[in-house]
Parts: structure tokens; sequence; C-alpha cells
């Protein structure tokens, strides 16, 4: 743990300190720096707009250089076919080290281009004012999101564009600056969707210096690498929009883990490690715009612990919400936290289960159990899930955890539970090699807990079942069966005289 706090302290220096110049920016590109810094651009909007592109993608053909909108030439939205009754979707990068466009952006563009081929899809580019230390790229959101709400002030005047088809994709500074489009434009944008949001200089600022519910109709935020060191992380962890989403508790994203990714301390490696889990958040929604079939849900929830519980599957009341581009709008809502956990991979959606089950310690059961559950559908099974509770398995108590399965089995129809650990006949066997005489003495030893039943509910479907075991008792190494044995499970159970 002091390790990687460690690693994330570094790479955050990395791009916090002044190494950038050094390391990334060719020479020819540390001199435009120091003209940007010399020059009075700022103060100057047709300077201003030289350095940043509105560039409208058409074709499919990451070649194609598409048709750049320019606010004030009338032509423009001719010559690059923007059509106002229409859909705008407007795409905005974030700080880079490289001065181009990451692989990322070709797919987000694309994956966009493919869900709504009528709509007027614009990337927005700020290369030239991202390509800076990252103090001056933190700087310039705040006159780059002025130029985007020019540019739709604009649209609106000569277009009669509506704000509320406008919908802003910002990643990482990106979203601030679509936040800031939000707080200067005439009017309300409809939806604003902010992939991993830059935390360092943000973290902790007045709403109205960075992505706030207030910029937007329907601010939507998904958190991916919010895992900081001295309460700095590159994504933002605190909640800024109207729904935040966490997955995987914003912290660790699978397949992302230091060891994945980072086999030497070299630099460039660092630099893979942040971009794992920070644009994570870009090809989840990614994701979403490709696997309309395959929804994932996020649900509401006060924090990552009681998650992991399986206490927060809820969907009344708009707890729960698919996430990326399918997200539904929810205004009434601030700073709603909600989680899922996902697969390493794409398609990222998985399956929650919220289960219950009673432990009744009858037996010398004094250390805790470890256990499995295996689930069987009528599709598939899975494999050994670890029971995961963070302080342990209560006796005498009823446990609540959370179940993932990476694949669809279908509708669940049997649940093994196992207890793993050496089982009782090999330390009987030694107690016996030990001591013959007491052998007759070591079934006693022998742990014994007894498990009637499973509560399921079903995060997807919201559907809820009771699982019974005709053989209840079960012992390390052991595991007992659970069918399927009732709809439902908020009956009340009946009394029990025996407990
Ligand atoms: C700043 O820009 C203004 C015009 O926008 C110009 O008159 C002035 O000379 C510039 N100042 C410097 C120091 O370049
Ligand atoms: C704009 O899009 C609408 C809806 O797809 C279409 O009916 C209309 O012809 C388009 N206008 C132009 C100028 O392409
Ligand atoms: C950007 O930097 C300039 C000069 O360093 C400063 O005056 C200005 O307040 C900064 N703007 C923001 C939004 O931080
Ligand atoms: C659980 O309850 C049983 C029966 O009441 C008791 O013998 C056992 O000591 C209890 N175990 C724990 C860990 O509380
Ligand atoms: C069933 O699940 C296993 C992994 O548990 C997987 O390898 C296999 O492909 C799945 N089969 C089907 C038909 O989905
Ligand atoms: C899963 O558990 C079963 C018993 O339920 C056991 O036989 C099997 O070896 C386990 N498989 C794995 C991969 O751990």
């Amino acid at each position: 743990m002091v390790e990687k706090s460690i690693r994330i302290a570094i790479c955050l220096c990395f791009i916090l300190c002044h190494s950038f110049s050094a390391i990334a920016a060719a020479p020819d590109e540390n001199a435009h720096s120091k003209d940007d810094a010399k020059d009075n651009f700022s103060m100057d909007p047709d300077r201003l707009h030289d350095r940043i592109k509105y560039n409208m993608r058409k074709s499919f053909d990451l070649d194609d250089d598409g048709c750049n909108l320019q606010p004030g030439k009338k032509e423009s939205i001719e010559e690059c076919g923007f059509n106002a009754t229409v859909k705008t979707i407007l795409i905005i990068h974030g700080w880079t080290m490289s001065g181009l466009f990451e692989s990322w952006m070709h797919k987000l563009v694309a994956a966009v281009q493919r869900r709504e081929s009528e709509a007027n899809v614009v990337v927005v580019d700020w290369l030239r004012l991202a390509h800076q230390l990252y103090p001056d790229a933190v700087n310039h959101t705040h006159r780059v999101g002025q130029s985007v709400a020019t540019l739709l002030d604009w649209l609106q005047e000569e277009e009669k564009l509506q704000l509320e088809d406008v919908h802003m994709i910002g990643y990482s500074l990106g979203a601030h600056v679509a936040g800031y489009a939000g707080t200067f434009v005439n009017g309300n944008i409809g939806r604003i969707t902010g992939l991993d949001p830059a935390g360092p200089m943000f973290e902790g600022t007045e709403s109205h210096k960075r992505l706030s519910p207030d910029d937007a109709d329907f601010v939507d935020v998904l958190h991916t690498y919010t895992r900081g060191a001295l309460g700095v992380s590159i994504g933002i962890q605190e909640p800024i929009g109207h729904i935040d989403i966490y997955p995987n508790g914003g912290d660790v994203q699978p397949g992302c883990s230091l060891g994945d990714v980072l086999t030497t301390a070299a630099a460039g490696n660092f630099v893979e490690v942040m971009k794992c889990e920070h644009e994570r958040a870009v090809h989840l929604f990614v994701d979403s715009l490709m696997n309309k079939d395959h929804v994932s849900y996020a649900f509401q929830c006060t924090g990552p612990d009681r998650f992991k519980k399986g206490i927060c599957l809820s969907c009344r009341k708009n707890r729960c919400n698919s996430i990326g581009y399918n997200s539904k709008k929810m205004r009434k809502r601030r700073n709603s936290k909600m989680y899922l956990k996902t697969r390493a991979d794409t398609p990222f959606g998985g399956y929650h289960y919220q289960m219950k089950m009673h432990v009744f310690d009858r037996k010398n059961a004094d250390s805790d159990p470890t256990f499995y559950v295996k689930l069987h559908g009528s599709h598939n099974d899975t494999n050994n899930l670890s029971v995961d509770i963070a302080e342990g398995v209560g006796l005498n108590l009823t446990n609540t955890f959370l179940v993932f399965t990476e694949d669809d089995i279908g509708d669940l129809l049997k649940i093994s539970l196992r207890w793993e650990g050496p089982s009782d006949s090999w330390s009987s066997v030694i107690k016996h090699l030990k001591s013959s005489f007491w052998s007759w003495s070591s079934k006693r030893d022998k742990k014994v807990v007894e498990v009637r039943r499973i509560r399921v509910k079903a995060g997807e479907t919201q559907k809820k079942f009771t699982f019974c075991a005709e053989k209840t008792e079960i012992s390390p190494g052991e595991d007992i069966t659970f069918v399927k044995c009732r709809d439902g499970w908020e009956v009340k159970p009946r009394k029990r005289l025996h407990y």
C-alpha cells in the first residue's frame, strides 16, 4: 500500500512539477510555450481562435481532415454541413503531453458517429493550449470554455441552434472546459458528460471554477481514477454532477493494476499507469455507445464500502441509472454518488447480486470461515467466487455481501456454498498420528456452521429469490447446495424455536 502511494505521488508530481517540458516537449515546442507566455494573445479573441479549432467530423475516415467551423464566418456552417435541427455533440480533450490526439479520441468520435449518424459531431481542438505545463493548461480551460460558449452563441443566433440539443463530452481537463462553456453560454446546455474530470487544481475549489451541476440541464460524471496521494488524485474525487458514477469504487479499475501495466520504473510507464485508469472513463463511455443492448447499471449509495456489502442494489425512486451515453436525465438530484462493478475489458458490464445468509455457529467455528459461492444458471455456471465481507463472516449473524459475475448465466437456478480450508479429515489424521489415544475425540474439533437459506436480489433485474438447502451444515473443505425455493424474500421469516 505504501509503495503504491509513493508511486502515485511520483506520478502526480510528474504532471504537476516542471519535469514535463524537459521530458516530453520537443525543442520547437518549447519555443511555442515561450511565445505564448510573452505575447498577449489571451486578451485578443482573434488570436485565441487561431489556437482553437472546431473540427466537424463527417466521415469515418480518421485521416479525413474534417471541416472547421469558424465563428463569425457564416459560410463555414454550410461548408461543414452543420445542421441545427439535429443533435450537436462536442468532444473536448484534456491536457496533452504529445500535442497530438490520442487513440481514444478516434474511438470516441467513431462510436458517437455510429450511434448518432445524423448528429453534428464537433471535436474541440485546443491542443496547442493544452500542450503546456499542466498549471498553464489549467489556466487556459477558462478561456477555451469561453470560446466554446462564443461558438454556441453564434450558432444560436445564425442557425437557431437549440442548446438543449447540445451534448458536450469532456475528458479530464476537457470536462472543466465544458463546465466553463456551460457557465458562459447564453442559456442552458442540454447535457455535459465529464469523463474522469481532472482533479489537480480543481478538487475542493468553488463550483464556478470547475464542472458543476449548474453548467447544464444534466451533468453526468464518470470517476475512474480517484486514488491519490496527499489528497490529490488525477481524477477529481468529489461529486461534481447531478449524478456521479464511480465504477469499481472509482479507484482500482480491473486490468489496470500497477502490476499489470508497470514493468519498469521508466517515466513513460508512469504515464501508462496513469492512462489506464484515467482513460477507463472514456472506454466505458465508448462501450455504452456501442453496446446499446448490454446496458450497465449503477446504483446510488452513500459510499463504496456500503456498495461492496451489496446493500445498495435498489432501483426504487430512480436510485439506479444506466451508465454512459444511456444515462437518463436526473436533474433533481445533485451530487448523487452511484456505484457499479465492471469487467476488465469491453463489454464492461456484468451482473450484480446481493446475497444474505444467516450463519449459525454450530460447533467450534471460532475463526472466520472462508466461503466461496458458485452460481448455476440456465445458460452457464460461474467459477467459484469468493465471499468478500470486509470485516469477515459474522457468526450467529445475517451476512450481506455482493457477488459480481462477468458472464450472463441466465436465470439463477442453484447456488453452491463452499467452505475453503484444510478439511477436517486432514487435521484429524494429524491429530490421530500425534496421539492415537485421543483419536476418538478428534471429531469434536470439527468446525461446523449452518446456513439454511440464501436470499438473493439481482441488481440488473431487481428480482428477489430465496434459495434453500437440504443439508444445511457445512465444515471446512465441504460444500452445500441451495436450490430456488421461493420468489421474493421480503416476507417475514417464520419464528423458529431453536436458534
Ligand atoms: C497586446 O495586444 C494589444 C491589442 O490586442 C496591443 O495593442 C498591445 O501592443 C499588445 N501588448 C503587447 C505587450 O504585446
Ligand atoms: C437536417 O436534418 C434533418 C433531420 O435529419 C433533415 O430533415 C434536413 O434535411 C437536414 N437539413 C440539411 C440542410 O441537411
Ligand atoms: C491565468 O493566468 C493569468 C496570468 O498568470 C492570471 O492573471 C489569471 O488569473 C489566470 N486565470 C485563471 C482562470 O486562473
Ligand atoms: C452462537 O450461538 C451458539 C448457540 O447459541 C453459541 O453456542 C455460540 O457460542 C455462538 N457463537 C458465537 C461466535 O457467538
Ligand atoms: C461459460 O462460462 C465459462 C467461464 O466460467 C466460459 O469460459 C464459457 O465460455 C461460458 N460458456 C458459454 C456458453 O457462455
Ligand atoms: C470450486 O469449488 C468446487 C466445489 O464447490 C471444487 O470442487 C472446485 O475444485 C473449485 N474450483 C476452483 C476452480 O476453485
